[in-house]
């Protein structure tokens, strides 16, 4: 196929960007969205050209790293994927596809394609851990019973990879999917409860520093959660902010 791309180019983060139009032949409906672009940088640098900067690491949906908007979705067209598990195949020959980095204030572009998501590092540091006794008293947790309903909503929560696609989607550039998701892996479960009163206070205080904006129940973030996270847990971390602040 051949496609007519359409790509966000900017040379540092304090430089002004700009779209650059770029035409590409040869794409093959089994190549990744990250391997036509790796075949893009090689035609860029054979002609002497800087390549397209984009993240990525894993290539399998585990990471996160990989973060772009497509045609206007971020991780594009399909849902419950990331882009680097997005195939060619979804698109058609003579298509045009305009590809920008995710757009939030909390996220300021790097380079190219390339977003600053320290801000949701900051937001788990200020509380998404529990602290463990190790001093040769050590509880197995395993020895502590959880209910299975418990255990299984936890383990959802805890599936949210940090890609940060919920804010991109989002039109208030709001991080409550990805806080609540931490909070709510550790707030069904007896070892996060010890915190939990500090935790959910702590976090929703960073995200809000960090320049996230409010949620106003529009539901995208969840649709273009690539994890599947679901709403539920931004109703559970309100339930959890609300009675914290009660106890503050
Ligand atoms: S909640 Fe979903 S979209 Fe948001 S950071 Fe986690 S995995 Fe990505
Ligand atoms: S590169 Fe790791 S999730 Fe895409």
């Amino acid at each position: 196929m051949k496609l007519y791309l359409k790509i966000w180019r900017q040379k540092d983060a304090k430089s002004k960007g700009k779209i650059v139009d770029y035409t590409l032949d040869g794409v093959e409906g089994d190549m990744s969205f990250l391997e036509m672009l790796d075949i893009l940088n090689e035609e860029l640098v054979s002609k002497g050209e800087e390549p397209v900067e984009f993240d990525h690491d894993c290539r399998e949906g585990i990471c996160g790293t990989c973060s772009l908007q497509i045609n206007g979705e971020p991780h594009g067209p399909d849902r419950m994927i990331t882009t680097c598990q997005l195939h060619m195949r979804k698109f058609n020959d003579g298509d045009t596809i305009v590809i920008e980095p995710f757009r939030a204030k909390a996220f300021p572009v790097i380079k190219d394609l390339i977003v600053d998501r320290s801000s949701f590092e900051r937001i788990q540091q200020a509380g998404g851990y529990i602290s463990v006794n190790t001093s040769g008293n050590t509880v197995d947790a395993n020895a502590i019973p959880i209910a299975k309903q418990d255990a299984d909503q936890a383990m959802d929560a805890a599936t949210c990879i940090g890609c940060g696609a919920c804010v991109a989607a989002c039109k208030n550039a709001s991080a409550m999917l990805f806080t609540s998701g931490k909070v709510s892996q550790m707030a069904l479960l007896p070892q996060g409860r010890v915190e939990a009163t500090e935790r959910v206070l702590s976090m929703v205080r960073q995200m809000d520093l960090e320049g996230f904006g409010n949620c106003t129940n529009t539901g995208a973030c969840e649709v273009e959660c690539p994890k599947g996270i679901s709403l539920e847990n931004i109703a559970r971390m309100n339930r959890e902010y609300m009675s914290a602040s009660l106890k503050g």
